[in-house]
């Protein structure tokens, strides 16, 4: 199959994407956080062909897309829960995903089974006018699975070229990390993927809400994921990660330490960094982030694809402070690394 990529904003391109879709087949379009690779979300069998498309496991259920809230009735069990009128007045079309009660139209091919359903209204103009055109869009992000998801449609086309017939190229993802995922089934609300609306956030709008603790730790043996994703490995380059938490400088000490020991030892190491840090690193091999939670997010899946492209081994990564946005990047770097994490303020090393 050849992949055609079209530019995002051209309504011919739109216009074309939609009729793929109606057709039963797939297409790869941008939205603020990520790339996603859609299909008809009452369509199953189009729905399956994600699924083959990606190598995902069949029992990690997609996120559905809208474009208007009158799309959200008819996919939900009962009337849609008020803490859901509250959180989309305030943060859609946005990076929040909704765990809701699913109607029996929603196939199972959608939900894997669960008898709840993700919704999320994205806020990309080109993801909304497919939506609108096609109808409700299920869509996990565009990646093999695996694979950290993609910010750019050439990070699709590197992972999905010859799988899929159609890439809408929307230039690069704004927020550059998936969606926070709140369920709002549980009482209070559970958090069960940080992304770009912050617990905070959320329990500013709708009084309570709580963390789920996979959020910053790997699951226990005998854990079940609350949400299926959680418990794959993800987001993670060939080399091996280390996150470093500590004092700037001493963070920056400790890198360079254990660089300098695994490249010794014959690996190709690397590390990521914010960019006003540069200067700590000599002349190692550094992937700069830029400076702040929000620069860094949006880089962050860049640079792990970049490690594969370069071939790094040992690759070090600053930490950042685990609030806001920051809370996003050290859940997926937290994953991406195993959570193997390293404090440069003790002694011997290991956190
Ligand atoms: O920003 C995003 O959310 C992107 C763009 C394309 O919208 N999509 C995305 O989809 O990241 P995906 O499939 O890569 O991640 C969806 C996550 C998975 O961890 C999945 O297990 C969880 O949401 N999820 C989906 N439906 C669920 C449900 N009914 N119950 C629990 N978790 C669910
Ligand atoms: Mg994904």
């Amino acid at each position: 199959m050849q992949t055609e990529v079209l530019d995002a904003y051209d309504p011919e391109a739109i216009a074309k994407a939609a009729a793929i879709l109606k057709d039963g087949g797939i297409v790869a379009f941008p939205t603020e956080t990520v790339y996603g690779l859609g299909a008809l979300a009452t369509n199953p069998d189009a729905v399956k062909k994600i699924f083959e498309a990606k190598d995902r496991p069949g029992d990690n259920p997609l996120i559905v897309h809208v474009a208007a809230l009158d799309m959200i009735p008819p996919l939900v069990e009962g009337t849609p829960p008020l803490d859901m009128n509250l959180l989309a007045d305030e943060y859609w079309p946005g990076p929040l995903s909704m765990i809701m009660p699913r109607s029996r139209r929603v196939p199972d091919e959608v939900t894997a089974g669960l008898d709840t359903v993700a919704i999320r209204m994205p806020s990309n103009i080109a993801a909304l006018s497919l939506i609108k055109e096609a109808g409700p869009i299920a869509a996990p992000s565009a990646n093999r699975s695996g694979r950290p998801s993609p910010t750019t449609a050439k990070h699709v086309l590197d992972d999905m070229d010859g799988r899929i017939p159609l890439i809408l190229d929307g230039g690069p993802c704004r927020v550059g990390l998936e969606s926070t995922v709140v369920d709002l089934t549980s009482t209070p609300a559970r958090i069960l993927r940080p992304g770009g609306v912050s617990p905070e956030a959320i329990m500013r709008t709708i009084g309570e809400a709580e963390v789920d603790g996979s959020v910053l730790r790997p699951l226990g043996e005998d854990e079940v994921a609350r949400s299926p994703g959680m418990k794959y490995r993800h987001y993670a380059p060939e080399g091996q990660v280390t996150i470093v938490k500590g004092a700037r400088k001493r963070v920056a000490a400790r890198i360079c330490a254990m660089y300098d020991e695994a490249v010794k030892a014959g690996l190709k190491g690397a590390i990521l960094a914010a960019s006003g840090n540069r200067a700590l690193y000599g002349d190692r091999t550094v992937r700069l982030l830029g400076n702040g939670a929000a620069e860094q997010s949006h880089e962050l899946f860049a640079a792990l694809r970049e490690m594969d492209d370069i071939g790094a081994q040992a690759i070090f990564s600053e930490a950042l402070e685990a609030k806001d946005i920051g809370l996003a990047f050290m859940n997926r770097l937290g994953r991406a690394a195993s959570f193997r994490t390293v404090d440069a303020n003790a002694k011997e090393g290991k956190a």
